[in-house]
């Protein structure tokens, strides 16, 4: 892809009587961005014109010619060798303005009945539908990566915080299914928006339909989509299946940032509870002793720019009269940017998360070490008769006397036990260790080993 610098007129430069202003041209060109679109709007391009041919507007060597000169410019563009001119504004003129270099007439003729208004919004959902397309494999292979860390830790034993405080003992697994969720839901999310992305504008030319003979529904047919856009004005001015994709993928990405920040406290040696390999992890210049999170870190502040993608297409549409306005041809580097942003930084958690290295000691000192099995003491009080309430407090007494003998619930003797409530016998122990407490959580959704297992099992099957 290269900028040829041999000048052209515009292609409506007819009704004017003096060029644009250098500084013009370069306000309002989008080809320095939008030439991405080239191949979906070569795609549009031949489907419109088959479907010219089919209602007799176009002749067979037309038809012929217009798939002669296409096939040639996508050969060139993936080649690398296409280049465009700034005087063609955006990748619409010029590729036309390629195609009838190289077949003359036909060229100048596939512009029948359509407008650039109708066509940019067809080339804009082609390329998001094989967009979404794409992030949903790279979405299926993080969470495959998820499965197979959560089997592997289904009975590793760690603290589940609420606060940012020890909590009750979870399994590492269960902690890695609930990011697994996340990502379930973001796969949901982008399979529904690709419904509505997943409509042809085109036909609606440039505000108000067209007066040839068209058949909407062969092209809709050529270009995979599921139906036509049902009014020519909202068709051309409606970018609604954007803003609902960046939602979906500023999702995605808070989801993503969620865990970065996990991983990052998981990482720093006060925790310790894992290790990433070195490959995601840069040093200091200055402390050698140093080995930064650097990757979950930049996935973290990543968010901030999807967040902001969203933003500005909510603010371009907000103040936009029906149809088309200029303003549109601001939805494209969000766009563009929202989804480099999602593909690099799923694919790179994928491979991140078959990284992480469990310390599961550490996991398990730290579940010690906050009392995490006091609710387990006291649902063991209620089970034998008492009210929560005093449970609760028995317990609360019982975790204070612990943490004044620097031990763990389990430690204390059973006398020192039964002073908090004469309820308490030896069979307390089997609740009091970490094992227990899993174990009793066994329903589904629970944290019990089995019950991870037989989560990874579901979502496997789901994913075929
Ligand atoms: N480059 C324009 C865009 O991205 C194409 C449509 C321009 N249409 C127009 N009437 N100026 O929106």
């Amino acid at each position: 892809m290269s900028q040829s610098d041999t000048p052209t007129s515009a292609a409506w430069s007819g009704r004017f009587s003096e060029p644009v202003s250098e500084r013009v041209k370069r306000y309002t060109a989008s080809i320095p961005f939008d030439w991405r679109l080239a191949p979906f709007d070569i795609q549009g391009s031949l489907a419109h014109a088959a479907m010219l041919r089919e209602v007799g507007v176009l002749t067979d060597q037309d038809l012929a010619d217009i798939r002669r000169g296409l096939g040639e410019i996508l050969a060139d563009f993936e080649a690398g060798r296409f280049t465009w001119n700034l005087d063609d504004e955006d990748i619409h003129f010029n590729i036309e303005r390629a195609l009838t270099r190289k077949v003359g007439d036909a060229g100048k003729r596939l512009h029948t009945g359509r407008s650039r208004n109708d066509q940019v919004a067809t080339d804009v959902r082609l390329w998001l539908r094989h967009a979404i397309d794409r992030l949903q494999e790279l979405i299926r292979a993080a969470r495959i990566a998820l499965l197979n860390q959560a089997e592997a830790h289904a009975d590793t034993v760690m603290p589940g915080f609420t606060h940012l405080q020890a909590a009750q003992p979870v399994t590492f697994g269960h902690h890695l299914m609930a990011w697994q969720e996340m990502l379930t839901r973001d796969a949901e999310r982008l399979a529904d928006c690709r419904k509505r992305v997943n409509r042809l504008p085109l036909g609606a030319a440039a505000l108000a339909g067209t007066s040839y003979p068209i058949d909407r529904e062969f092209v809709a047919r050529e270009l995979g989509f599921d139906g036509v856009c049902e009014n020519s004005l909202d068709a051309v001015s409606d970018r609604d299946f954007a803003i609902e994709f960046l939602a979906a993928g500023a999702l995605i990405m808070t989801h993503l940032s969620r865990m970065s920040e996990e991983l990052v406290i998981w990482m720093t040696p006060r925790f310790g509870f894992i290790d990433l390999p070195d490959r995601f992890c840069t040093g200091s210049s200055i402390m050698p002793q140093k080995k930064n999170p650097d990757v979950p870190e930049l996935m973290r502040g990543k968010t901030g720019r999807m967040n902001g993608h969203l933003i500005a297409l909510l603010t371009l549409m907000k103040g936009q009269p029906l149809a088309y306005n200029k303003d549109n041809q601001e939805d494209k580097e969000p766009l563009f940017d929202a989804v480099d942003t999602l593909a690099d930084s799923l694919a790179i958690f994928a491979e991140m998360v078959p990284g992480i290295v469990v310390r599961a000691e550490r996991m398990r000192q730290a579940a010690v070490e906050g009392f995490a099995t006091a609710t387990d003491l006291a649902d063991y009080l209620v089970k034998k008769g008492l009210p929560f309430r005093e449970a609760h407090e028995a317990v609360a007494r019982a975790v204070r006397a612990a943490e004044q003998q620097g031990c763990d619930l389990a430690d204390l003797p059973l006398d020192a036990l039964r002073a908090f409530s004469d309820l308490i016998t030896e069979d307390v122990y089997a609740v009091l260790t970490l094992e227990g407490s899993i174990q009793a959580r066994n329903h589904i959704g629970g944290t019990a080993p089995a019950q991870v297992r037989a989560a990874v099992a579901r979502v496997r099957a789901r994913l075929g």
